[in-house]
């Protein structure tokens, strides 16, 4: 495995090129089992967790052609699998997509309960009681989820919590149940939107993504087309943070600055300079950076998956700051990697404290989890002399060319190969 190797100390500066949403197109993918005939996607992010659910539909039958690193064509005509055992699975977290598109397409599935990031419990139940609203009978066994149904039929699901997957699964399996499904408390991410505009694009009948009620009318078949991936709300958070940490001046592009509103007002609560364009941002800063509460909350609150970077940029801000995780049980782990480059931060349970140090220093870290990776890597910029970030395969998961992009923005970054780690 690789790491990288950051001198701390440089200011970002230039322009930047945020690429397409990990986690919608993480679901897209999948969704073009429904399709009878050729998707077309574009703006498709060249990372890991793709090559990996490419990887399952291929398994699955699928036909896949890559037209160039961001495009690809998917044409699920001949698969007849609808099979998905833990070997295919178990890399990724957001293969239970495979549930919603298989039974929407064979009105059967069979997953094996998926791997990915551990943040504490990551339960499926709310996808489960979708599933069984429209008409779908499920059994557990030797850790695969075996569903089936006569036919699916439309009806209403009121989400107990805002869940992301289960509001994107239910979507996925209503798409072509016969009459009409209404998911309530439906959980309003733009990568939800994407997913659900992907999936009009085809020929489906979704309406209201992006409120908390989403409603779906069945259609007989969905045909092919073409669809461009929304910009990655994540990445282009990671980049603003990674600006105001270093005091540099980086014009993040290809960004919907509507969806980036939770991370604007907090940078400037913390005296950094955002300025908005149509499809643009620019982060500045040249003030001392001060203390800021943030809490994490689904769409449109403050992303959790920018908890991680957010708590590196707070733990170098004058003052107490104080950071409660409203999403995941249990997602402060990196904490005690960011403590030994010298943060002052103490956790409780889902509360983090976190009083401003002067400065960091540089040390070997591990990534340990993905967006923990990119919190690292931010830190290994602001910090004195060099930082190591051991375990970059979550990085490669879900950031496309990252250290490419940061030393065209000026940083003093190189992946070399990891002797320490298997
Ligand atoms: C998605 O995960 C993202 N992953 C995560 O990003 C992100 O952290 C999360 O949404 C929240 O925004 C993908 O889109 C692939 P949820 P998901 O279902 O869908 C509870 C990243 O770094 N819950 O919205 O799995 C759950 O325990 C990744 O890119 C239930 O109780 O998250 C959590 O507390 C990491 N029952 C909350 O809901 C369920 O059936 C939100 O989870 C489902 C979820």
């Amino acid at each position: 495995m690789d790491k990288l190797v950051i001198t701390g100390g440089s200011q970002l500066s230039g322009e930047v090129t945020v690429s397409g949403a990990k986690n919608a197109v993480v679901a897209i993918i999948p969704a073009a089992l429904l399709v009878e005939g050729i998707c077309r996607i574009e703006n498709v992010p060249n990372i890991k967790d793709v090559t990996v659910i490419i990887d399952m539909l291929a398994q699955l039958g699928a036909k896949i052609h890559y037209i160039n690193k961001n495009i690809i064509e998917i044409d699920c005509s001949k698969v007849t699998s609808y099979t998905a055992p833990y070997e295919m699975v178990k890399k990724m977290r957001a293969s239970y997509y495979l549930l919603g598109a298989l039974l929407g397409r064979f009105k059967k599935a069979e997953v094996a309960f998926p791997g990915g990031c551990d943040f504490g419990v990551r339960p499926i139940d709310q996808h489960i009681k979708g599933f069984e609203a429209l008409g779908v009978a499920i059994e557990m066994e030797h850790g695969v989820i075996n569903a089936s149904a006569k036919q699916l039929t439309g009806s209403q699901v009121y989400m107990d919590v805002v869940s992301v997957g289960a509001t994107i699964n239910v979507m996925l399996a209503a798409v072509k149940a016969e009459g009409i499904t209404i998911i309530e408390n439906a959980a309003k991410e733009p990568h939800v939107v994407d997913v659900a505009n992907f999936l009009n694009a085809m020929g489906a009948n979704v309406k209201g993504a992006g409120t908390d009620v989403i409603k779906i009318k069945g259609v007989e078949k969905l045909s092919g087309g073409t669809y461009s991936v929304i910009p990655d709300q994540i990445e282009a958070g990671t980049f603003m943070i990674a600006a105001a940490a270093t005091g540099g001046d980086v014009l993040v592009k290809n960004v919907i600055p509507k969806h980036l509103e939770s991370i604007t007002a907090k940078l400037i609560e913390m005296n950094v300079n955002v300025k908005e364009y149509d499809d643009a941002i620019r982060v500045s800063r040249m003030e001392k950076l001060v203390k800021a509460n943030v809490k994490t909350l689904p769409y449109p609150g403050f992303p959790t998956d920018l908890q991680p970077p957010i708590v590196v940029l707070l733990s170098i801000a004058e003052g107490t700051s104080i950071v409660t995780e409203g999403v995941w049980d249990s997602r402060f782990q990196y904490v005690d990697e960011l403590k030994r480059m010298g943060a002052d931060i103490k956790v409780e349970g889902r509360i983090a404290v976190v009083e401003g140090v002067k400065k960091l220093s540089g040390s070997p870290v591990n990534a340990t989890d993905l967006r923990a990776g990119a919190a690292m890597v931010i830190a290994g910029l602001v910090a004195d002399g060099r930082t190591e970030v051991h375990h970059l395969k979550h990085i490669d998961r879900g950031y496309e060319n990252f250290e490419e992009k940061l030393k065209i923005l000026g940083a003093n970054i190189k992946r070399v190969k990891d002797t320490d780690s298997d």
